[in-house]
């Protein structure tokens, strides 16, 4: 039986994968509405991902092009970014023969099953296919040239018939580990990470726990997507990167998570609202991997070979209108906490208290807003993998 929100329960130890999300709706906090650092960070990154898309086999035009947008969310991102990876494709066969059309692609989104699909589909374009050729479906902006369908499951399982898949596309999503890993929750061990809601500045063997987790999970990714992929298709992976080689020092997600977002839950026990035991039983299930710990990972599958793996500066995850405006940017650092982490924060807190916690790190961060803007940085893996 799933448990009410704010249940004495340890919210990280359940099956992550039936409740994490991003926030869904269309409100303050949502992701579709915070999503607009992401999206600047990608389309930084479009050079790197039509490189890998110029390395894609082109089959005959009888046979459907697949994409799939692996943690896709319920925000324009993946729509937009879908978008773009289908109109390369287009161009790529219409160099190669004017005289015949392209094939007709379709594109799945796919998600955890608790990703709010509905307010995905409702933003997607409608289908430009009435009748209509190709070229009109590509002169008309506003239609989609292909069919799509949403995918629910994890990624670090299988999600796809066997090689049915050209591209596979993954974007900010794979530094979400699977779990937390059990010994970081368990008093009696000693990678119990005690007084901390992240890995960020924890102690060495709580952060192997989480680079191990990190590592079997990908290894999962990857040896599903060996399954999945078609003969001559590739992969363009992002996430969540670190320079330090260190994994106590997160780079960006350190000061997201390890910083306001911590002292938030410590305002909160100080002013008697929660246990510390409660504050414990939370840990934030992200891995922001160095160079060398994807790396070790690709190698040691060794279905795919590397084209491109690099450490890319994205930039800022705050977008805002006025940095000169603490507010705003105090605000901005909330609902971006929140928009990734609310669901989770929710659950094991229920509604007010969350509400209290993410208030505090409004306050922590407006008062700390022109550090923000200077320090928060975020740093991506950045992966173009073929067969090998
Ligand atoms: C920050 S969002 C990224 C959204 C989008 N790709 C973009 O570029 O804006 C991360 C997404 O990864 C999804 N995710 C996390 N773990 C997952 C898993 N094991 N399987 C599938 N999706 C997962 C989350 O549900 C969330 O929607």
């Amino acid at each position: 039986m799933a448990p009410n929100k704010g249940d004495n329960v340890v919210v990280s130890n359940m099956k992550l994968e039936r409740m994490l999300s991003m926030k869904g709706g269309k409100g303050e906090a949502s992701y579709a509405n915070n999503s607009q650092a992401q999206a600047l960070h990608a389309k930084s990154m479009l050079h790197l991902l039509e490189e890998t898309l110029d390395g894609v086999q082109l089959n005959s035009a009888e046979i459907p092009f697949v994409v799939a947008d692996l943690g896709c969310s319920c925000g324009n991102n993946t729509i937009y970014i879908v978008d773009v990876i289908i109109k390369h494709m287009i161009k790529r066969y219409e160099a190669l023969d004017h005289h015949h059309p392209p094939p007709e692609f379709s594109a799945f989104f796919s998600d955890l099953p608790s990703n709010d699909f509905n307010t995905l589909f409702q933003l997607l374009p409608p289908l430009a296919n009435d009748g209509g050729s190709m070229e009109e479906c590509l002169a008309a902006d506003t239609h989609r040239s292909y069919f799509a369908a949403g995918v629910p499951g994890s990624f670090y399982k299988r999600l796809f018939p066997a090689k049915s898949i050209d591209v596979f596309y993954s974007a900010f999503s794979l530094h979400w580990l699977s779990q937390v890993p059990e010994c970081v929750l368990d008093k009696r061990s000693a990678a119990y990470n005690k007084g901390r809601v992240f890995i960020h500045g924890a102690n060495e063997i709580t952060a192997k726990a989480y680079k191990k987790q990190f590592q079997m999970d990908l290894a999962g990714f990857l040896t599903s997507r060996s399954k999945e992929m078609k003969r001559g298709g590739s992969m363009f992976l992002v996430c969540l990167g670190r320079t330090s080689l260190d994994p106590t020092d997160q780079g960006g997600a350190g000061l997201l998570f390890g910083t306001h977002f911590q002292d938030a839950w410590d305002d909160l026990i100080q002013e008697g609202l929660i246990s510390s035991e409660k504050r414990d039983n939370f840990n934030i299930p992200v891995y922001a991997p160095s160079l060398q710990d994807f790396k070790e990972v690709v190698e040691a599958v060794g279905s795919f070979s590397i084209n491109k793996l690099e450490i890319f500066k994205g930039g800022s995850p705050l977008v805002v209108n006025q940095p000169d405006d603490q507010a705003e940017v105090g605000r901005a650092l909330a609902n971006s906490c929140r928009s990734v982490a609310g669901v989770l924060v929710d659950a094991h807190l229920g509604d007010q208290l969350s509400e209290e916690l993410f208030s505090r790190i409004e306050s922590r961060a407006t008062s700390q807003a022109k550090e923000l803007l200077e320090k928060l940085q975020f740093f991506h893996i950045v992966a173009s993998l073929s067969f090998a």
